[in-house]
């Protein structure tokens, strides 16, 4: 059958492929990820097998399109790649799973966002390597029975929580991937640095580093954007200073924030005495689309402290209030009863 979706070989890929890791050695962090994909894979090889089915979760940029890529190279196979929304019809899997070949890994990006009726074929396809596919309409309708090749599926999502239990529980390995520790951001903006034949000093790359909020999507744009500066300014090497100027122009603070991480913040301050507030109040307040907030934003807020998530909404911590250099209202109130 001739696929109505074609798939993008993963050389195709865009968006700096030089910096791509390739295989395991050369991906930096994830440690447990890592070694668990080892386990699988090295298992798999010695087996002869194609690799297990695997769920990467995370937030946008740690790596989870990468990790696909090098499961594919260390297997030996190619590494298919589509992603959820744009699988609309049972048709267009079925195209795909068949124009797969033995042990390829097929990557599907933003699982998440598959249609319900066509995640229901992937259950077959994903446990007995078949897929029972509805043909005709009325009365000649019926049902054929497609052999599939033994593939890899790797799923990718922000959210684990979106999957549908059948769907989740069909991955054998589910491994989530968190925002990288500056040591390890260090090293990739240094092995960056090099591949893009940048000259920058170890403090400076750990500039870059912390102010990358865990991520190494944003280090690479950040490195990419010190270098604009520096040649801009006639420099050919990457000095602290002229780091700092670069990054300040861009508006990202010393701990990570961007412009939309400190908008978030200042509106729960100001508008809200702190809350707690509902996301969707929020995201209408500071012009932003409620997933996003979800997905890129609060999952660091939360993590560096800036925010609590409860039942009855978002709410500003002690150390956002001193990040902001603001006093809450209760306990500027407290205080002028205890004054006045
Ligand atoms: N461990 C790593 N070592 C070095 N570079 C990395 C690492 N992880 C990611 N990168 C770099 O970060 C970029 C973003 O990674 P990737 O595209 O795999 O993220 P993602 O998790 O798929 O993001 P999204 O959810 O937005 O699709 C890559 O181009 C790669 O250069
Ligand atoms: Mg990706």
């Amino acid at each position: 059958m001739e696929p109505k979706l074609q798939l993008k070989r993963a050389s195709e890929l865009v968006s700096d492929p030089s910096l791509r890791p390739k295989g395991f050695d050369d991906f930096i962090g994830q440690r447990r990820t890592l070694e668990r994909l080892k386990v699988m894979t090295g298992a798999a090889k010695q087996r002869h097998e194609a690799l297990r089915h695997v769920l990467l979760s995370g937030p946008p940029g740690l790596g989870k399109t990468t990790l696909a890529m090098i499961l594919g190279h260390e297997m030996g196979t190619q590494t298919r790649i589509t992603s959820g929304p744009v699988i609309e019809k049972a048709g267009d899997l079925a195209g795909l799973l068949t124009s797969l070949e033995s042990g390829d890994v097929l990557f599907i990006d933003e699982i998440h966002r598959m249609p319900r009726a066509v995640e229901e074929y992937l259950y077959s396809a994903m446990e007995d390597f078949c897929i029972d596919i509805l043909i005709d309409q009325g009365p000649q309708a019926r049902s054929i029975r497609l052999d599939l090749p033994r593939f890899t599926l790797v799923g990718a999502t922000t959210r684990t929580g979106l999957l549908t239990p059948p769907l989740r529980s069909r991955f054998q390995l589910q491994t989530r991937l968190g925002y990288y520790e500056i040591d390890d951001l260090v090293s990739i903006v240094t092995r960056n640095a090099q591949l893009l034949s940048i000259e920058i000093d170890r403090e400076s790359a750990e500039e870059v580093a912390r102010r990358s909020r865990g991520t190494p999507r944003i280090a690479n744009n950040l490195l990419g954007f010190v270098r604009d500066y520096c040649q801009q300014q006639g420099q050919r090497v990457v000095s602290v200073a002229l780091t700092r100027d670069a990054l300040e122009l861009l508006e990202i603070d010393a701990s990570g924030l961007d412009e939309m991480d400190k908008q978030i913040l200042n509106c729960l301050a100001e508008n809200y005495h702190g809350g707690p507030v509902g996301i969707g109040t929020l995201a209408a307040a500071v012009g932003e689309d409620r997933h996003t907030l979800e997905e890129v934003h609060e999952p660091y807020l939360v993590q560096e402290g800036y925010l609590q998530r409860t039942p009855q909404g978002r709410l500003l911590t002690p150390k956002a209030w001193a990040k902001l250099g603001l006093v809450p209202l209760a306990e500027v109130s407290n205080q002028s009863e205890i004054h006045f």
